[in-house]
């Protein structure tokens, strides 16, 4: 997910079981063969033995354009720097991304999602797969079994659907159901996408599409535990407890301490607080450390903040960025 789950995060949550396999972030191609270190900005994983997250997670890297050439020059380009899987987004609903062409725009035209998928797999013939991610349509659902074909001609092998037109954005419901009428269809496995915030909700999206495999966004977000929530129900049958607030204080140190490593600490600041706004909204405790602390603009006194025992135990935020506590806090 674009500016969310980058190589720290991916980390993190993969560190818990449940996960089959992780998405980067997007790389745009507009025209050109990008550079080696474009790949490994997105991809840190492509550096080293395999490409997946230290837990052994596979990671697939994800394109998004809209000319095929282009795309498969740097399909080809991203298998000589050894990349194990390809993505292809034609779900992203962002202006800036739709003007110039690219993301959920091609599902205006299936003839095109064909022929990038087509370009993309035969720059890499049989040597790693491709899959692709598409939303039901651009503006209504009339195109969405045209496009889901036209991924399965191409010659994807994977399908992932994010249950919403671009018009319908983020906005609930997800239209589970018509995975279901696609996944009919096609014979290439088809994952279904879109508002799995809860173990209830993995259910009913299994139940209603049919499909075996589900991927999560937000969700995974709001609440880390979701993915080992959900593969611990499928092997015995039980239900985790929610998971407590610790356990959310410690994903977010620890990703303050990857992120550390790289980027100011203003910067770490407001990853971590992207974060946590992702888990107010599924998590009490969550939402009132969030109201507490969205002014700390001090990483110090967020870090402080997030491990107090309550909110009301948390110190008066002071705004000058100390690192003393900063390090005691990531070691
Ligand atoms: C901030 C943000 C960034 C996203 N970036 C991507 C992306 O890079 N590629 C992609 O295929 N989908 C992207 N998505 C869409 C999600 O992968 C997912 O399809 C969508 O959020 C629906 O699933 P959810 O309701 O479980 O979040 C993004 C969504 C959000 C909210």
């Amino acid at each position: 997910m674009e500016g969310v789950i980058d190589a720290a995060t991916r980390h993190l949550l993969t560190r818990s079981p449940g996960f089959d396999w992780t998405v980067t972030e997007f790389i745009r191609v507009v025209d050109a063969r990008l550079p080696p270190r474009v790949f490994h900005r997105h991809c840190p994983e492509l550096i080293g033995e395999g490409v997946t997250t230290p837990s052994g997670v596979p990671v697939h890297l994800q394109l998004l354009g809209s000319e095929p050439e282009a795309l498969a020059a740097n399909a080809r380009q991203a298998l000589h720097l050894g990349a194990t899987s390809l993505d292809l987004n034609f779900g992203c609903p962002a202006k800036t991304v739709n003007r110039h062409d690219g993301g959920a725009s091609l599902l205006r035209d299936p003839r095109r999602v064909e022929r990038v998928v087509a370009a993309v797999a035969s720059a890499v013939g049989d040597n790693i797969p491709v899959t692709a991610k598409i939303r039901l349509g651009f503006a209504d659902r009339r195109l969405a079994l045209t496009c889901a074909r036209a991924v399965e001609r191409g010659g994807a092998s994977q399908l992932v659907v994010h249950a919403r037109t671009r018009q319908e954005g983020y906005r609930p419901p997800a239209h589970w159901e018509w995975i279901g009428r696609i996944r009919q269809r096609l014979r290439i496995p088809v994952v279904a996408n879109g508002d799995i915030w809860t173990l209830e909700d993995y259910w009913k999206a299994r139940t209603l599409s049919g499909c075996r495999d589900v991927m999560l966004g937000r969700g995974a977000l709001a609440d880390p535990w979701l993915a080992r929530r959900i593969r611990h129900w499928q092997l015995t049958g039980e239900r985790l407890p929610m998971t407590p607030w610790s356990a959310r204080a410690e994903i977010l140190v620890a990703f303050a301490a990857e992120q550390h490593s790289t980027l100011p600490p203003r910067a770490v600041t407001s990853l971590i607080k992207q974060w946590l706004n992702h888990m107010r909204y599924r998590d009490t405790e969550a939402a009132r450390r969030f109201a507490t602390l969205k002014r700390c603009n001090s990483l110090d006194d967020l870090l402080r903040g997030l491990q107090a025992p309550t909110v009301e135990a948390l110190p008066a935020a002071n705004h000058a960025d100390t690192h003393s506590t900063l390090d005691e806090a990531l070691t």
